[in-house]
């Protein structure tokens, strides 16, 4: 793991919504994928899809059973009933489409660096050469409070400080929300309500907020909006755009598309729940394909542990026969990996994994 200091970026950023909005009719060769890693694109309804794991948080204990499920079966879950404003979600969305409606020279004063990611960016990851995501997306920090920089949010000529009230409610609340799926988690365990909680450092977690943007792709059969990986920390709450389609996750060896349900959110297992609990939960793998026709918004919240408690496996999941997977290390640590070496697959967390052979996991 390189633990040198992210401070440029390698090239010169070039914004993909200008790219796109230039109306040229082929992609970049920066962003053309290898044949192996090229999405299909076919519109047919998939079977797999139409199993996706729902969960509802208004229907008491029932949902304890079907996380538990969910996490084994697929990583990923959708949970409708999570008692968050559709209002809010609404306002949330129209503040990060005004913000990419911006003029350029607007949004490139947020222009962000690799340092902290904080800000307006295209790339994630600082390798030369690297193959480009067909997407630019906004991040900021929520959590902790020390990290948390209103200054660098932006500012909307048409309501200012409202839109900076507006992203920190919908935090707030999408935070209160992870605060509930950790403890439905905790219990799909067969563990201790607060024991995931505790082990995420208890009050001091982190919690950070990315809006994508995807702009239309002239040839999405050739680019990815954003390239396959796993999410770093703990869980993602996702809002994805149930009229645009994007989504997908690795199921075995297909990649599925997501049909999100209307007002839903989507919650996506992360690489420290995977560390935590030895693997019996493991992070999903997905990526964004492009579209042709339609810009696509999403925002993901991404909720992790205190970045300097150590993460490994929990003693109630370790076993003789199942010993510990994964080597202690802090969050902090972890990060570096992705802010170096940016979407990679599940590759960052499998190469933590100790050299023994898991025939069962
Ligand atoms: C992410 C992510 C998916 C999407 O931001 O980590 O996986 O639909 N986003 O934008
Ligand atoms: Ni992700």
């Amino acid at each position: 793991m390189g633990s040198a200091q992210l401070v440029e970026w390698p090239e010169p950023i070039v914004r993909v919504q200008a790219l796109s909005e230039s109306g040229l009719a082929a992609v970049p060769a920066s962003y053309i994928r290898p044949q192996a890693e090229l999405p299909s694109l076919s519109t047919g309804v998939d079977a797999a899809a139409a199993s996706i794991p729902v969960v509802d948080l208004g229907a008491g204990g029932a949902a304890v059973a079907e996380v538990a499920e969910a996490c084994r079966e697929w990583g990923f879950f959708q949970v409708i009933n999570h008692g968050v404003d559709p209002g809010l979600v609404e306002r949330a969305v129209e503040v990060w489409r005004e913000f990419f409606r911006l003029p350029l020279e607007a949004k490139q004063a947020y222009a962000n660096s690799p340092a902290t990611y904080e800000g307006y960016g295209s790339r994630l990851g600082v390798d030369k050469g690297a193959i480009l995501d067909w997407g630019d997306y906004f991040f900021l920090y929520l959590l902790p409070e020390k990290f948390k920089n209103q200054e660098k949010w932006p500012v909307l000529p048409t309501n200012h400080q409202q839109s900076k009230e507006t992203v920190q409610e919908y935090g707030d609340e999408l935070v209160k929300l992870c605060k509930r799926l950790m403890k439905l988690l905790s219990l799909s365990l067969g563990l201790d309500v607060d024991r995931l909680p505790a082990a995420f450092g208890g009050d001091d977690v982190g919690a950070t907020l990315r809006a994508n943007y995807y702009p239309k792709c002239p040839q999405p059969e050739l680019a990815l909006g954003l390239s396959a990986h796993s999410d770093p920390g703990g869980i993602t709450v996702l809002l994805a755009d149930d009229a645009v389609k994007g989504l997908q996750i690795r199921k075995g060896d297909r990649w599925v598309t997501v049909q999100p349900l209307p007002g839903a959110f989507i919650v996506i297992i992360g690489d420290q729940i995977q560390i935590l609990t030895n693997a019996v939960y493991k992070s999903l793998e997905h990526r964004v394909v492009a579209n042709a026709e339609k810009e696509r918004l999403s925002l993901a919240l991404f909720y992790s542990p205190k970045s300097d408690e150590v993460m490994a496996p929990m003693e109630e999941l370790v076993t003789a026969e199942r010993p510990a997977m994964y080597p202690p290390m802090t969050f902090d640590e972890y990060r570096l990996f992705v802010r170096s070496e940016g979407p990679k697959g599940k590759s960052q967390v499998k190469s933590l994994q100790k050299n023994h052979t898991y025939v069962r996991c």
